[in-house]
């Protein structure tokens, strides 16, 4: 099929290793075992020679300069934000480029949700969000006097109860904020269906997506959300970079929360009109580099082929949960247990070792895992954890990776069972 898959059409994490530098290094003297890339993906070599492209032949400020180098980092900006759009099947003119997901989390709290949440109205989150995902509407019901409801979650793995949704909405809420792929729980939310249930009570739907566009393929149109935040580090892009995609009238009718050059129609001393469309919401130099580095990122995802890419890591999953019991007989597996309910993740616990000293364990084999609350803190109060282990995969994963794995857990389980 290319260069990255074998005659089956199966993504083949060997081939697709060689474009990832970064893997051939020994941090600590060992093989690296990365399984840390929910927090942030290793970068193919691809984005880095988009970026370094870039900055070479076409590096000026997009949107001002009048000559024809300037002419080209407007058109190398713009071709990016369509690359993108077209990746999430959305219109570039609704999709705003931004610092990060949280920038754009926070920009939907404070924009749509300062104008449209008002003294009583009903904010709706589950208990299992990311802080980026929360802390943004404490801030909104504080502010308006405003209520905060939770969808709970499932006592002992955490899943999110979506049979309780029902009942918040007879409550009339104005907006229901979570995510699509839990970055703790792993599971994938049914969103289509939610969707569906939350604008039949005329709320509205702001999904962060972070851990679902680099691990399954997603097209927004299809899922019924109103909102859809993405991070571009977790896709293969730069540290900056993430986006906002917002459904049209929305977007026309949403203040600005930060303001200053390249966002305005005309400024005079004492009062400013603003720019139309996705720029209203870009004040300053955009980040040009970034975005390109974003695009290249969204080309190689498509030539791997985010159905193979999916696949692949839905194998890998179904390998850890299965492997796991094993492993660490006492283990607490978070989320769902069945590997096709889940992009990239799967988070445990352990009574036997504390998941720090089980990262620790792990990493005297180059085995690299996250390890604390991932800015999930009120899901690990309501499950009475104070850390759990979080092991996640991505299209460059191998089965040495889990191999090695499962041999530094049984290092762990022989020295804490002495
Ligand atoms: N939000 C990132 C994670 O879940 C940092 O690890």
């Amino acid at each position: 099929m290319s260069a990255w898959h074998r005659a089956d059409g199966s993504l083949d994490p060997r081939k697709v290793r060689a474009a990832y530098p970064i893997l051939a290094t020994r941090p600590g003297g060992n093989p690296l075992h990365y399984l840390d890339s929910a927090a942030t993906a290793q970068r193919p070599k691809q984005v880095v020679d988009a970026v370094s492209n870039f900055l070479f032949t076409a590096n000026a400020n997009p949107h001002r300069g009048a000559y024809a180098l300037g002419t080209a980092a407007t058109d190398a900006y713009e071709g990016a934000r369509a690359r993108v759009a077209r990746f999430l099947n959305v219109p570039a003119t609704e999709l705003i480029m931004l610092g990060s997901a949280t920038e754009a989390l926070n920009l939907v709290a404070r924009s749509w949700g300062r104008a449209n949440i008002h003294r009583g109205d009903l904010i709706v989150v589950t208990e299992a969000e990311h802080h980026a995902n929360l802390i943004p509407w404490q801030q909104v019901a504080r502010e308006a006097d405003a209520d905060i409801e939770f969808i709970p979650v499932d006592d002992r793995t955490g899943e999110i109860l979506w049979d309780r949704l029902d009942s918040l909405l007879k409550l009339r809420p104005k907006v229901v904020a979570l995510a699509h792929v839990s970055n703790v729980l792993g599971s994938i939310a049914p969103l289509a269906e939610i969707a569906s249930h939350v604008h039949a009570v005329g709320a509205l739907l702001s999904v962060d997506g972070c851990q679902a566009v680099s691990n399954m393929p997603v097209s927004i149109p299809e899922l019924g959300a109103d909102f859809y935040a993405f991070s571009a580090h977790k896709m293969g892009g730069l540290f900056s970079g993430g986006g906002l995609w917002a459904r049209a009238d929305l977007l026309a009718e949403m203040a600005p929360i930060e303001t200053g050059g390249d966002m305005i129609r005309e400024v005079r001393l004492r009062d400013a009109t603003f720019a139309e469309g996705t720029q209203r919401f870009e004040a300053g130099t955009p980040d040009a580099s970034g975005t390109v580095a974003l695009a290249a990122a969204c080309d190689f995802l498509d030539e791997l082929g985010r159905a193979a890419i999916h696949e692949h890591e839905t194998r890998l999953l179904a390998r850890v949960l299965r492997e796991l019991p094993d492993a660490l007989p006492d283990v607490r597996i978070l989320g769902t247990p069945h590997a096709e309910g889940r992009a990239g993740l799967v988070s445990f616990s352990s009574d036997l070792v504390h998941a720090h000293d089980l990262a620790t364990i792990l990493d005297r084999r180059g085995v690299a895992i996250r390890a604390g609350h991932h800015c999930a803190m009120p899901l690990h109060e309501q499950l009475e954890l104070s850390a759990t282990a979080r092991v996640s995969v991505a299209p460059y994963t191998d089965d040495d990776d889990l191999d090695a794995l499962f041999e530094g857990l049984r290092d762990a389980r022989a020295i804490f069972s002495r």
